[in-house]
Parts: C-alpha cells; sequence; structure tokens
C-alpha cells in the first residue's frame, strides 16, 4: 500500500491520516482474537486499570504470533518508510483496551514529548500508527486531536504519575485550549480495520469508557532507525532496543494464520 501524493501532503500539512477500512473484517477478528488473548495473559507487560482490566499490553508483537506479524504488516510499514523516508525499527508497541464501561482516560499529550524526554530520542523522525481493532465510534472513547498541533514542536509539560497507572508527561488544559483555537479537535472514528496514522508531535487524548462497547487499538510507534533511543532508563518492552530495520512480510501474512497448514 502506498500513499499518493495528496495522502502525503495531507500528513504533513494536519499531522494526521485516516484509512477507514485498511484492514478487512476478517483480519480485524484475528486481531480482536489476539487482543483477547493478551489480555488474559499475567505477564509485567500488561498493565491493568484500577478496576483489573486491561489497560495496555506493550510488546505483544514479541510473544503473540498474530501481533508478531501486524509488527511487520506491508500495509504498515511501507506508509511510515514513505513519511519517515526510509528504515524504521519498533520504538514501542501496544495493544491498548479501554474495556466497555471500565477504560479509563489518557490524559492530554504529545508522544515524542515522552520519548525524547525520557528515552532520549533525538528528533521527532518517528510516528504512529494504529488499527482499529474493534469499530471506533462517539460513545466507546475514540481518540482525540488537534489537527495541526505537531507544527509547534514539543510543548511544555508537566510530568504526570497521578491520574492513571501509564505514567505521561501531559499538557495543561491552557494550552491543550491554545491549540485547538488554531486547530480544533477531531475524533476519527471508523469500523474496526481502519488504520490511523499520526505525527509523533500531534497533541492527542482519549476519554473513559462508559459504554458497553470496548474499544481496542493496537499502536505501532515506529521510527527511523538513524533516529534511535539513546537513553535505556524504561524497560525494554516499553522503549526497545532493537534498532535493526523492519523487514515487512507478504500483504496476506494475517489471513495466512487462519489457513490451517498441511503437517
Ligand atoms: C496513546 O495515546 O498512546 C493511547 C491513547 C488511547 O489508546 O486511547
Ligand atoms: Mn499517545
Amino acid at each position: 500500500m502506498n500513499l499518493s501524493a495528496q495522502q502525503l501532503s495531507q500528513f504533513e500539512s494536519e499531522g494526521y491520516l485516516f484509512l477507514p477500512g485498511a484492514f478487512t473484517p476478517p483480519e480485524a477478528g484475528l486481531l480482536h482474537t489476539g487482543a483477547d488473548e493478551v489480555f488474559a495473559m499475567q505477564r509485567e507487560e500488561v498493565w491493568r486499570e484500577s478496576s483489573g482490566v486491561a489497560r495496555t499490553a506493550f510488546a505483544a508483537h514479541e510473544y503473540h504470533e498474530t501481533f508478531r506479524r501486524l509488527g511487520r504488516h506491508p500495509r504498515l510499514i511501507g506508509p511510515v518508510m514513505q513519511i519517515l523516508g526510509g528504515p524504521v525499527y519498533m520504538h514501542q508497541f501496544k495493544v491498548n483496551a479501554k474495556a466497555a464501561f471500565n477504560g479509563e482516560v489518557w490524559q492530554w499529550h504529545q508522544d515524542f514529548g515522552t520519548w525524547h524526554r525520557d528515552d532520549e530520542m533525538p528528533e521527532p523522525r518517528a510516528m504512529n500508527i494504529a488499527v482499529f481493532i474493534d469499530d471506533v465510534t462517539a460513545a466507546n472513547g475514540p481518540l482525540l486531536m488537534i489537527p495541526r498541533s505537531h507544527r509547534h514542536g514539543v510543548v511544555s509539560a508537566t510530568h504526570d504519575k497521578q491520574t492513571t497507572s501509564y505514567p505521561l508527561w501531559s499538557l495543561s488544559e491552557e494550552k491543550v485550549t491554545e491549540l485547538a483555537e488554531q486547530g480544533g479537535c477531531v475524533a476519527p472514528t471508523g469500523p474496526g480495520g481502519s488504520v490511523l496514522l499520526f505525527s509523533s508531535l500531534m497533541v492527542h487524548a482519549s476519554p473513559p469508557n462508559i459504554s458497553p462497547l470496548s474499544r481496542n487499538i493496537v499502536y505501532l510507534s515506529l521510527c527511523h532507525v538513524d533516529n534511535h533511543i539513546r537513553r535505556f532508563q524504561r524497560p525494554a518492552w516499553v522503549a526497545h532496543r532493537d534498532f535493526a530495520p523492519i523487514q515487512a512480510l507478504g500483504d496476506d501474512c494475517l489471513t495466512e494464520l487462519a489457513v490451517p497448514h498441511a503437517a
């Protein structure tokens, strides 16, 4: 999958690009099964909300075959290599749950703010590409973004270790208001299998999910290999240290999994 010149310029101008239905319903179904399996694991990489439901499974591409393949999927790696202009490695991989009734808030933040301050990633030559596992609607805690906020570089933030189980460098309400006066605020919604690309400088957040519908999304955070992190204070399963370029698999690498192989 190649992005067109128009899509590339939209990403550059707005800081994000939404591709509804980039993965088929059967592919999204495989991801859904995989997410259920991963969230049922008792592992240090699976972080939980105060209620005990899963919040995030870090590094699932290292211990679940479906996610191992998704982490090398050409429909994800190809567009990101186009945008970042060269080979990429996986800086972070998360399956985020946002469980029905119990999924908690993600405060306003920029991912590069955390990667730069905590991991010493030199430049914002890194980005996110997310795959909706479930349908994401206005009701179930969609990702909120401030279009064009990526043009402001790293904005001031404070380290929030209190609000949720995941510490984040988060922005003040004043700063978010100021940015939204220029860019507005959007919540891309669409069916499971949709893909959302966004800049590592994009200001984003998500509200709690009190709906009866779960909202699983998987995030690949990819970084140009030349721009790898310099500091290793966070666990390797939060901020990876394998800087080898990702070699993409074939386009049918997920559905192949569902086909029984001859012995
Ligand atoms: C994130 O910002 O990294 C995750 C937000 C979400 O999944 O809602
Ligand atoms: Mn984020």
